[in-house]
């Protein structure tokens, strides 16, 4: 054991608190400095993460600038593995002040474990991208920076002498740490090299923690460690300070236990962080054996991403996780207007693209149930699909398909023409479920599939209904992963591998999942299926209480949205929106509340007007989303939530553009009403005073902001009418 007391210094709080991140540009670099020859300091002027690298590596400090505090409760192990059954620890330090409960900073104690991966090296590097996208494209802001700018750090660890299998000498780990400008926001994940020469020993990556964080409360949520009352995600982030996730869409954990080392301390429950890799994995095979690409020589771990939000005001951690999502996933920020369209004979397809052009929408979707399919190898068909594509770019219209990649066939009527070899297989009862496994050859065929069409045809948008959805496979004759174990990991991988393969050459991907930080733009906003078949008017207010809810979770371009003009999943004539003419107010209502939410809907149906009044709405909507395009696709603060017994309102805000504030308000009663309605202006950035233009008309009213950053303005709207105000600075 090597044992080493060291005092660990407070730090002094003798600068001012930074500026607020959230309505601040922060230009502060992310530096890494060593004040002396046993401690690296990472930080970007809101976080700083403080390490020891001698005796070993480890956190010993974890500071949010913005609330002056250490996160740090106990200093611990910096991740774990498990190779082949034995768990090592990387790093390994422990530092006790004589309790766990607390860190008596005037004295640690630090001891390194001799049977923990040991510190060789470390290096930095400026983040890289994990595909290429471009800021501004599709209407997103031009102002993103892709990769997102920042500082990586890697450590890198060899085994310890004591491996006790011998192969495990031969292997050797990285610990990796981005932390961004401007944002309090970092991310660490792990990779294991294997080099392994013959004979083949392979070593199964059974489990791993990439981050193990004993943190002081808040910096975990209300009740971690009891059963979790989710909010988002699945995670119970509920009150926590610091808000964790990963970057997959299935299989990982997140996770704060009550500590079992505080135990030993009576009196003192505290939380510890773990992040665990897939339920009962990665289950990863690593070994040097060529061809096969399922037996790894390099392995990355999923990402975890910590964000310190220093409050638990709702509205305040949802804008924080907005930045969050915006940094690191910006092209969920790309926005066209869309058509779900359902007649796709060439006339139907023509006359389709020509109401677009019209009224202004911006891309064609080959909507389900349209008989489009894009996994046809037919060349006539091809053919078709390309001229129809031709003429819609001659009229600059981009245009998409549906297609339901992973499911298998029947699935809904749309199934995809999956071989039985390539089912996935239910582990417990050894038979094929309804689902291919995307480990198998299917991902070869359907990604083959997907870019030959996407390549003859010009297609630029795919809407892919049925991702993996993170089942395991026990097929043990599958291409691409091995058995049960490695199933999972396997799959969500190359899911995303295939995303990232499209967005690399620019296509728009629709996908029911949460593969954004691979490549998804939009995911359904949070509905019901069944809500569209209900009353329009009902669909109409259900729908704009889910907005006004989801939009808490997602940015505004980050969801989609339903609009039946033909029938979708039922409820006939008093669901549907078609005749358009006849149904004119519902029709105007269902674009006033979409596009001024900032949320994309599927528009279905054959046609977009059937006469000069709904022509005129979508005209005067579309213009009215494209003129204010900017603070409408930004973050949303919530205001007074539709429940059918007031005006219900919104406000979209940003600091960084002219236009600071939008402001949606909706009369959705059969009553006049007047009103005073108080919007707060604190996250617009403005301080003092502001200039508030109702339906954006000159002259503005000029208003002094209350303390609290508000401003009451007075207003009546007549019943079922929508306005809205522009907000500015003066
Ligand atoms: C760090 O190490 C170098 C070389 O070993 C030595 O010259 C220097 O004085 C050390 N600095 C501190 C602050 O200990
Ligand atoms: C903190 O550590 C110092 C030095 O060991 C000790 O004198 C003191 O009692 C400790 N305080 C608490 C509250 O643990
Ligand atoms: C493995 O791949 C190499 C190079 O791609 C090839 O020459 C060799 O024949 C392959 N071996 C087997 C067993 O398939
Ligand atoms: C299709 O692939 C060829 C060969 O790589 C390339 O030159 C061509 O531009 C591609 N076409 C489209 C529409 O992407
Ligand atoms: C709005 O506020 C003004 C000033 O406080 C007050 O006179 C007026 O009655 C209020 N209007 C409504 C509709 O509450």
């Amino acid at each position: 054991m090597m044992l080493l007391l060291i005092f660990l210094s407070l730090v002094l709080i003798s600068s001012a608190s930074p500026p607020d991140w959230l309505i601040e540009t922060i230009e502060t670099d992310v530096t890494l400095t060593s004040p002396d020859n046993s401690t690296l300091v990472l930080s970007n002027g809101l976080v700083t993460r403080q390490f020891l690298i001698s005796p070993n590596f480890g956190t010993v400090d974890y500071r949010s600038e913005s609330a002056g505090r250490s996160l740090l409760r106990y200093i611990g192990t910096e991740a774990t593995i498990t190779l082949d059954g034995q768990q090592y620890n990387i790093g390994g330090l422990s530092g006790s002040s004589g309790t766990h409960a607390y860190l008596n900073r005037s004295s640690v104690q630090i001891v390194a474990d001799p049977n923990a991966f040991q510190y060789t090296g470390h290096s930095q590097s400026d983040p890289t991208a994990p595909f290429h996208w471009e800021p501004g494209i599709r209407f997103s802001p031009k102002t993103s920076n892709w990769p997102p700018k920042g500082l990586h750090l890697q450590v890198d660890f060899k085994a310890p002498a004591s491996v006790k299998v011998p192969s495990h000498g031969q292997v050797s780990v990285s610990l990796h740490y981005e932390l961004y400008q401007g944002v309090p926001i970092m991310s660490k994940w792990m990779s294991v090299q294997y080099s392994n020469t013959t004979p083949v020993a392979p070593i199964k990556i059974n489990a791993l923690n990439v981050e193990y964080l004993a943190v002081q409360k808040p910096y975990a949520p209300w009740n971690y460690g009891s059963s979790p009352h989710p909010w988002d995600m699945g995670t119970g982030m509920t009150g926590s300070w610091l808000y964790v996730e990963t970057d997959q869409a299935h299989g990982t954990v997140v996770q704060f236990n009550s500590d079992p080392a505080v135990g030993a301390s009576p009196g003192a429950s505290e939380p510890l962080l773990v992040c665990t890799y897939y339920q009962g994995g990665p289950g990863v095979l690593m070994a040097n054996v060529p061809n096969v690409s399922s037996y790894l020589t390099q392995f990355d771990s999923f990402r975890v991403l910590e964000l310190l939000t220093d409050t638990d005001d709702r509205e305040r951690v949802a804008l924080s996780r907005h930045r969050m999502t915006r940094l690191l996933a910006p092209h969920t920020q790309e926005n066209p207007i869309f058509f779900h369209a359902t007649d796709n004979s060439p006339t139907g397809f023509q006359n389709g693209v020509n109401q677009m052009v019209d009224v202004g929408f911006e891309m064609y979707i080959y909507s389900f149930g349209s008989g489009f399919n894009m996994e046809s190898t037919s060349s006539d068909y091809i053919k078709q699909i390309k001229a129809n594509i031709d003429y819609a770019h001659s009229k600059g219209i981009e245009v998409g398909g549906y297609d339901l990649i992973c499911l298998e066939k029947g699935h809904g009527g749309y199934g995809g023409n999956v071989g039985d070899q390539w089912d996935a297989i239910d582990p417990s009862s050894q038979k094929p479920t309804a689902n291919a496994c995307f480990a198998s050859g299917w991902y070869d065929k359907i990604s083959g599939i997907m870019t030959n069409f996407i390549n003859q045809t010009g297609l630029s948008m795919v809407e892919t209904d049925g991702p993996y959805g993170g089942e395991t496979c026990a097929s043990t004759t599958h291409d691409h992963h091995i058995g049960n174990d490695d199933s999972i990991y396997w799959q969500t991988r190359l899911q995303g591998e295939l995303y990232k393969t499209l967005k690399d050459s620019n296509v728009f991907i629709n996908q029911p999942d949460n593969f954004f930080y691979q490549g998804g733009n939009k995911v359904g906003m949070g509905y019901n299926e069944n809500q569209y078949s209900l009353p329009r008017r009902q669909d109409l207010l259900v729908s704009r209480q889910g907005m006004y809810d989801d939009t808490y979770h997602f940015i505004p371009t980050q969801g989609w949205m339903f609009v039946p003009i033909v029938d979708y999943h039922g409820g006939g004539a008093a669901a549907m929106f078609e005749p358009l003419e006849t149904n004119i107010l519902d029709y105007e209502w269902a674009f006033a509340q979409y596009l001024g939410y900032g949320v994309a809907a599927c528009y279905r149906g054959n046609v977009l007007y059937d006469g000069p009044n709904s022509k005129a709405v979508v005209t005067k909507w579309v213009s009215f989303y494209k003129k204010y395009r900017d603070i409408l696709i930004s973050d949303i603060v919530h205001v007074r939530r539709p429940d059918m017994q007031d005006i219900d309102a919104i406000l979209h805000v940003n600091p960084f553009i002219d236009n600071r504030g939008l402001a949606m308000v909706y009369n959705p009663t059969l009553y006049t009403l007047s009103r005073n309605l108080t919007l707060p202006l604190y996250y617009t950035g403005l301080k003092t005073s502001a200039t508030i233009y109702q339906e954006g008309q000159e002259p503005g009213q000029a208003y002094n902001l209350e303390q609290d950053y508000s401003v009451s303005l007075s207003l009546k709207m007549e019943p079922q009418t929508i306005t809205w105000f522009l907000i500015k600075a003066t």
